[in-house]
């Protein structure tokens, strides 16, 4: 049985580079093999001070190499399905960031090739789920602490964004975080999606209308909204608030120190996503080696990132038209209940 996950990391990009750094330092069981970049000098970068690891410029390379056993893929999205099916070819552990791959239809194929396979090796990097505070209102929910769950509301404001954040990158890039928490908190499928375009701020570049208002609802009528405003300025905030039968519960406020000095009082913003999900990444990442060193997945799946796609289609179509759109998906393989 494998001791050790030697990982080829894929993309050592904003969020590559970060799970090099957690493998590297934090991760238990796991050493950074191979770091691959189309971007030669960032592999090179990537690796120093990593004894044993290598910087290659092409993913088959690292797919091919016996020293690799399991990786982990944080390239752009729509590269996403050439390199998971390779690396199910080859029947190894894949850590693969979010999104599974941008559309339902790319996202199938991935879930059909899974299931050719016969067992799960992908896990889709959802890291919310491995924050502490969701984890808490997960088992909240599940144990009817509160009763019934009844609503959900969710704010997701970033101080600004990169150049080319298109308006459909609201959903596919940001919301899609929400329609998995959604997924998370209640154990259902998101059965449709609307999106209503108010009154938009001037801090919004060409092109994006921000801010946007997401209405959901779950199987079985949890009804969702969520905030996604990109442009906010003042820092970083994933927040939700959870309406139940017998009481309210609130996550994702910025915790202290609080300060009261000089007739004044305030604490620090969080300033983006890396600072308020960091011991996240390292929960998620240290669960996906632990579970692969058993031949397991330890966290969201294959159909979860199926399932989320088809979620951010059906919003992408409601930010065009209005409308409440009826998210569409195939029957369930067995692989995944
Ligand atoms: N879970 C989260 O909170 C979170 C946050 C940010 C990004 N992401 C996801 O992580 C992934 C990477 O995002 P990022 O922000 O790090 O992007 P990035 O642009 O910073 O990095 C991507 C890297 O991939 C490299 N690359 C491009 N094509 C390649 C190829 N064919 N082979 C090898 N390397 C290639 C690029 O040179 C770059 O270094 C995306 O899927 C994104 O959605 C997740």
């Amino acid at each position: 049985m494998t001791k050790t996950l030697r990982v080829a990391v894929i993309g050592a990009g904003r969020m590559g580079a970060d799970h090099i750094q957690r493998l590297n330092t934090r991760i238990h069981g796991a050493e950074v093999a191979a770091v691959v970049d189309v971007d030669f000098s960032r592999a090179q970068a990537a690796i120093e001070g990593i004894p044993g690891a290598v910087a290659l410029a092409d993913a088959d390379e690292a797919l091919n190499n016996g020293d690799v056993n399991a990786v982990l893929v944080a390239t752009p999205g729509f590269l996403h399905e050439d390199i998971l099916l390779r690396a199910l070819a080859r029947d190894i552990p894949i850590l693969c960031e979010k999104p599974l791959t941008p559309d339902a239809e790319t996202a199938w194929r991935v879930v059909q090739a899974e299931q050719t396979l016969g067992h799960q090796r992908i896990q889709v990097g959802f890291m919310r789920r491995f924050d502490a505070e969701y984890a808490a209102l997960g088992k909240i929910i599940r144990d009817s602490e509160l009763g019934e769950l009844l609503m959900l509301h969710h704010q997701h404001r970033n101080p600004t964004t990169p150049a080319g954040f298109t308006n459909e990158m609201l959903i596919n890039d940001s919301v899609v975080h929400e329609f998995d928490a959604i997924r998370y908190f209640t154990g259902e499928e998101i059965t449709s999606v609307q999106v209503r375009l108010g009154k938009a701020t001037r801090n919004a570049p060409g092109g994006q209308h921000d801010p946007q208002h997401v209405l959901i609802e779950t199987e079985s009528g949890v009804l969702a909204d969520v905030e996604i405003y990109v442009n906010a300025r003042f820092g970083y905030e994933v927040a939700t608030q959870a309406s139940f039968e017998d009481g309210i519960v609130s996550i994702g406020g910025d915790n202290g120190p609080f300060t009261r000095s000089n007739g004044r009082w305030g604490g620090t913003v969080t300033p983006g996503f890396e600072e308020r999900f960091g011991a996240a990444y390292d929960v998620e990442i240290q669960s996906w080696v632990d579970a692969a060193l058993r031949g397991e997945i330890g966290g969201p799946t294959a159909w979860d990132g199926y399932a989320t796609a088809a979620c951010c289609e059906a919003g992408v179509e409601a930010q065009k038209n209005g409308k409440k759109v009826a998210v569409k998906l195939n029957a369930k393989p067995d692989l995944y209940r």
